[in-house]
């Protein structure tokens, strides 16, 4: 295979960013947060005034959007959009937060995004995460991982990093999770081929190890 990519799905907080990140940079391939660029699409939609739960006007806007890609920090991709790089905690916003389910729920937005995300392919070995990426955007992959953790723990998690209550945030999870599993265009799902990690109780090196060790077997055996 020529073009090595990573792929690694699972929900919100799963633990999924810190093992993808970690992964990439074990291997020394390039990070690619798929979720961030859902959220620079939201947030740039936002920034202009765009109702974000008029699907037919969003999908005939993105297709006016120019993307680029952003090597400010070699290990990371970053997507620019006219231009514009939001900050990341522009991105981690309540606003933001809010609508992304319902921008991600759009299928001219999602086809327009996983063509951004194929095309990062030219520089090089790839680690991307999201919740898409072994179903939808690299079907073909076999480095395929889905990484969960249980809603207490995933809410846990967040809230320490976010610094919000446990309860709130579990709610605002589960109400993306129902959104991102049940919308009708690539829904949150473990691909068939996928290795299934549950993170509960493990340690970001423990899931680490797990994923470089299938990842070194898979390269071995000439994938
Ligand atoms: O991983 P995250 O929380 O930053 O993702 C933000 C939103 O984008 C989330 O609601 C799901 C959506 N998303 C998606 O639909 N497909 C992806 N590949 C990545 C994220």
């Amino acid at each position: 295979m020529s073009k090595i990519v990573v792929a690694v799905d699972g929900p919100s907080a799963s633990g999924k960013s810190t093992v993808a990140r970690a992964v990439a940079q074990a291997l020394d391939y390039r990070y690619v947060d798929s979720g961030a660029l859902y959220r620079t699409v939201t947030w740039y939609a936002l920034q202009q005034d765009r109702a974000t739960n008029d699907a037919g006007r969003l999908a005939e806007w993105v297709h006016r959007l120019s993307f680029s890609l952003s090597t400010t920090d070699p290990g990371v991709v970053r997507v620019q959009i006219d231009d514009r790089l939001p900050d990341l905690a522009d991105l981690r916003g309540d606003a933001v937060v809010e609508a992304v389910s319902d921008v991600a729920a759009v299928p001219e937005v999602r086809r327009v995004v996983g063509d951004v995300l194929r095309d990062m392919t030219r520089l090089g070995p790839l680690v991307v995460e999201g919740r898409d990426i072994g179903t939808v955007v690299f079907p073909k992959t076999p480095l395929k991982f889905f990484v969960d953790a249980d809603p207490e723990e995933r809410a846990r998690r967040r809230s320490i990093e976010t610094g919000g209550d446990v309860a709130r945030v579990k709610a605002s999870l589960q109400r993306r999770d129902q959104k991102d599993s049940s919308r009708h265009s690539a829904p949150l799902r473990c691909a068939a081929d996928a290795i299934r990690v549950d993170t509960t109780g493990m340690t970001v090196e423990q899931v680490v190890d797990r994923i470089l060790g299938c990842v070194a077997t898979k390269l071995t055996n000439g994938l």
